[in-house]
């Protein structure tokens, strides 16, 4: 496994929303290259960068019109690369978003695809064979081809499925994994890996990374075409990391991936945690993590250290953390965050509490994810520093609250979000068993109560976290005894006889 993957710290960017140079009201590398300081600063050593491809943006980006292209609104391929090798001089990793599942349908191959003519991309898309036939259980664009035949999508009707064949092809039409049009498009894929991977990026958030092969139920024939490419990226790129969205890791790790994300959906209870109506980081004290738990060490034993299971801030899916927890409860959600196994993974804005943005106009196929997609608030400066456009030109709405956060305030408040984040990050750096592979062992994690504890460990050393968000104090009976604290937020933990009481609103790692 990647080596560097012991210690990462992810920040997310999305990057029409991130820092826009050229005054033309979207974000741009240049921008992100200005702000890598920033980042670096913050403690992170890794960026997400979601799709920056040509694309005609129904989809954000996750509809590419060409994959060796970078988007002209974020500047060329010369400066992506460039962007690159400035995060690598400042230590940090760069992970593109790569979309195997689906192209936009203003993509080349597809316009070939919709040809009656037989061609080299006729195979390159899901197609039944004749426009009356529907592909079951997929949604399907139909009457527009020459083509007599109905293709299907992945995702938005304009977003047509790629073809990695069926697990069990059971129709005329259906081609098997090892049909020569499914083998082409897979190594396409793997050549569009290997374009940017010797341009310099480190690796890739894979999109949709369960779905590719159809009528693959239980995931068997998709996890083997990941192994294909793993064997592949081994071969050339053994240092390139993998993280898929595929929210089960027993899957996906099998398939060759390094990590995984628990995500808002799946069996993984993540939503449990920040983002249901009593999630368990509310003060309110009415959440329950104990499935949360029990699906995570499921996971965690299945997985068998084979990869590492990410627990992300939010994404650019979800709704903004802030929009359901609040100041410290937001800070003792990170202390969880920052102190699980697997790589962490910090949305851009999560940092500073940036808010969902309530009634959004869909933006760029948004819809509900707009709110969690406006640009990021850097300073007091017009749009927050985002963007020397005017106003109007803003290709999203911002946050327009006269309190909206900012990254600047945030810097200069001892206090504030961002420089708690940094003191948690400051920790788990130097602290290996709180990284990636050290080993979790949950104390008490018990149905519908508080507090939360678990042991961090490995060879070394042995860390007990413990975590009440809840407003009320809260006791468990514990074998360890707290001693040397390494962070603590709100007031401290006390001991006696074997129970441990952690006061309302308090995170404390301790050494034992
Ligand atoms: C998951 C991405 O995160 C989301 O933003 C996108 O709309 C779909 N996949 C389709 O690619």
């Amino acid at each position: 496994m990647s080596k560097w993957l012991d210690n990462a710290i992810f920040y997310e960017i999305y990057p029409q929303s991130f820092c826009d140079t050229n005054a033309d009201g979207i974000g741009d590398f240049n921008g992100i290259i200005k702000k890598l300081g920033y980042i670096k600063e913050l403690g992170c050593n890794a960026i997400w960068l979601n799709p920056c491809f040509k694309s005609p943006f129904g989809d954000a980006g996750y509809d590419v019109s060409d994959y060796y292209t970078a988007a002209p609104r974020y500047g060329t391929n010369e400066d992506l690369k460039r962007l690159f090798c400035e995060a690598h001089k400042l230590g940090i990793h760069v992970l593109l978003d790569l979309v195997p599942g689906h192209t936009s349908s203003e993509h080349e191959w597809f316009k070939e695809s919709m040809k009656a003519t037989p061609n080299a991309y006729t195979d390159r898309y899901v197609w039944t064979d004749s426009i009356w036939e529907e592909p079951q259980g997929m949604g399907c664009i139909r009457g527009i081809s020459e083509r007599d035949g109905s293709c299907a999508v992945n995702f938005f009707s304009h977003q047509p499925a790629l073809n990695y064949g069926f697990y069990k092809p059971d129709r005329p039409w259906q081609q098997s994994m090892e049909d020569d049009g499914p083998k082409a498009t897979l190594e396409e894929l793997k050549n569009i890996m290997r374009f940017w991977l010797k341009m310099g990026c480190d690796g890739f958030r894979v999109d949709m990374a369960g779905s590719l092969v159809k009528n693959d139920d239980n995931g068997k024939g998709t996890i083997k075409l990941w192994q294909n490419i793993r064997e592949f990226l081994d071969r050339e790129f053994p240092d390139a990391a993998m993280v898929s969205e595929w929210g089960e890791p027993d899957k996906s790790l099998q398939g060759g991936f390094h990590m995984d994300f628990l995500l808002h959906f799946g069996p993984s209870h993540y939503n449990d945690l920040f983002r249901c109506e009593e999630p368990f980081f509310s003060g309110r004290g009415e959440g329950d993590i104990s499935e949360f738990v029990k699906k995570y060490m499921e996971n965690y034993e299945k997985s068998e250290q084979k990869g590492l299971i990410c627990i992300p801030s939010g994404n650019h899916d979800m709704d903004r953390l802030a929009r359901s927890i609040h100041g410290d409860e937001l800070k003792i959600a990170f202390a969880f965050l920052l102190s699980m196994p697997g790589a962490p993974f910090i949305y851009y804005g999560d940092e500073i509490g940036m808010r969902y943005i309530e009634n959004h106009v869909s933006v760029e196929g948004g819809y509900n994810r707009t709110g969690s997609r406006s640009p990021m608030q850097w300073d007091s400066s017009v749009n927050a520093g985002f963007s020397a456009a005017p106003k109007d030109m803003l290709y999203i709405r911002q946050d327009e609250a006269p309190d909206r956060p900012t990254a600047e305030a945030q810097i200069n408040d001892r206090d504030s979000l961002l420089n708690e984040i940094k003191k948690l990050i400051t920790i788990r750096q130097s602290v290996p068993s709180l990284q990636s592979n050290g080993k979790i062992t949950f104390l008490y994690a018990e149905k519908n109560a508080y507090p939360f504890a678990y042991l961090r460990s490995n060879e070394a050393e042995k860390i007990l976290v413990i975590l009440n968000p809840s407003h009320n104090e809260a006791s468990f009976s514990c074998q360890y005894i707290p001693k040397e604290a390494i962070y603590t937020f709100g007031k401290a933990v006390s001991y006696e006889n074997g129970i441990i009481t952690m006061p309302g609103g308090s995170a404390g790692f301790y050494r034992i």
